[in-house]
């Protein structure tokens, strides 16, 4: 008899099969037992019949429970009526563990509740999906990075300096001194790209963010690619190729689940090249013609960005922000210096801001000048100043949120629910 996973039970009709997973889902009619089960690849419902089964299995199922743990062999066939399309008479039924009373009901249930019982809130269908899509947008991502010839080099997550300022930083102890979690590992991929050529990390990045919002988690995912020769425009091409290819490939190999979600995916099929450029200036320009507020100098709130990603039918890039706003290492715009070569992503349907990414000071000078303008401890950046000093040039990177990419691709309120363990200001469990 075959050990198989629900996933595959097209290719066994009318076999005898083993299964072996959870089930989800009850309902008895005296000699019956309908048994919804799952076992993570997929979902089909056991008819447990009396009349068929041996008499422990008969007992086990008359005795079951949700989420209870078990072992099914029998045979499946195609079932019409059924919303998986299948059904498995079972002759045999193995409890592994009765399950005690599982506290997710069909009822609905507080977002808070769900959160306190996120260890379990994840068997759900929907969580679920969600994490399937999640994989695959890492899958494609990498994929991507790969065929694009950039080359995984990835960065410390414990650091003695900062790289996005000193507000959202979360230190701690380093035996007898002080590091700081990661908030992008910007600095160190410019290092790889000037031995590489093109680089890319991927991994947990970390901010004290002390704002409540749908965007913001404190440990987040970020793809932060880097690569030398290349300039802002040139690094909008990379970006723009790599949201279109994968929302493309995602949407192929993730039909299921985005169904399951119930996700439009109307919208994700115009995310393709080119997506419209707009300088800083003439988004603030747009914003205050549609009526919402705000001053030239000023960064986007979330509100403003929603604004502007309504605007369009795919994602948008922001480009030449005022220096003021923006950190140490962006590259002025020649003739301009008070606005910088960089550009943000933001997402459409109001998903904010999706990518941050810029042109880099690539001269010794400036880039000490602005260092002390931030006055940035000189002694823990020496190493990054040496790559101005040895073969600079210029070069662009920019930083991707795993999650916002997320959040946007499933269509989702919250980004807590594109992540499985999610660390919110006022959430470190489970
Ligand atoms: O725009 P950010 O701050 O850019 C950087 O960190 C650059 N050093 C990246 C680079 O050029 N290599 O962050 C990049 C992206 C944002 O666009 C957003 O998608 C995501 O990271 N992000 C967050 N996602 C979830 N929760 C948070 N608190 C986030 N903060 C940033
Ligand atoms: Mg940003």
């Amino acid at each position: 008899m075959k050990k198989i996973s629900v996933s595959d039970i097209a290719q066994h009709l009318g076999q005898e099969v083993e299964l072996k997973g959870w089930a989800f889902n009850l309902r008895s009619s005296g000699s019956i037992v309908f048994l919804q089960f799952r076992d993570g690849t997929g979902r089909i419902q056991g008819v447990v019949s009396k009349k068929e089964v041996d008499a422990p299995s008969w007992e086990q199922a008359a005795d079951l429970t949700i989420e209870s743990s078990v072992v099914l062999v029998g045979t499946p066939k195609e079932e019409a009526r059924s919303p998986f399309g299948y059904e498995l008479d079972v002759k045999t039924l193995t409890v592994v563990q009765k399950a005690e009373e599982f506290p997710i009901g069909k009822k609905e249930h507080g977002i808070e509740f769900l959160m306190d019982h996120r260890h379990l809130w994840i068997r759900s269908p929907r969580q679920v999906a969600i994490l399937r899509v999640r994989d695959e947008v890492v899958w494609q991502l990498r994929k991507f990075m790969k065929e694009e010839g950039f080359v995984l080099t990835d960065s410390p997550i414990l650091t003695p300096t900062s790289c996005e300022g000193t507000t959202t930083l979360f230190e701690t102890e380093y035996f007898d001194t002080k590091a700081y979690l990661a908030q992008s590992g910007q600095l160190y991929i410019e290092a790889t790209a000037s031995a590489l050529g093109k680089v890319y990390d991927f991994g947990p990045t970390f901010r004290a963010e002390k704002s409540k919002t749908r965007r913001h988690l404190t440990e987040f995912w970020m793809l932060d690619a880097e690569a030398a020769y290349v300039e802002n425009d040139g690094n909008m091409d990379i970006q723009e190729k790599m949201i279109a290819t994968v929302v493309q490939n995602v949407l192929t190999e993730c039909a299921d689940e985005l169904a399951v979600i119930e996700r439009d995916v109307k919208p994700l099929l115009q995310v393709q090249s080119p997506f419209p450029r707009i300088r800083y200036d003439e988004a603030v320009e747009k914003l205050n013609a549609a009526g919402t507020k705000m001053e030239l100098g000023s960064d986007f709130g979330g509100d403003e960005e929603t604004v502007l990603s309504k605007m369009y039918d795919r994602p948008v890039f922001i480009t030449h922000y005022p220096k003021s706003v923006k950190g140490f290492y962006f590259q002025p715009e020649e003739g301009n210096p008070e606005r910088v070569l960089n550009s943000d992503l933001i997402a459409p349907e109001g998903y904010g801001e999706m990518i941050g990414g810029s042109q880099r000071i690539h001269d010794l000078k400036l880039l000490e000048k602005r260092m002390k303008e931030f006055k940035l401890p000189r002694k823990d950046f020496e190493w990054y100043l040496d790559l101005r000093r040895y073969g600079s040039v210029p070069h662009s990177g920019f930083g991707l949120g795993l999650e916002r990419l997320v959040t946007w691709i499933c269509g989702l309120e919250h980004v807590r629910e594109a992540i499985p363990f999610p660390r919110l200001i006022n959430r470190i469990r489970p």
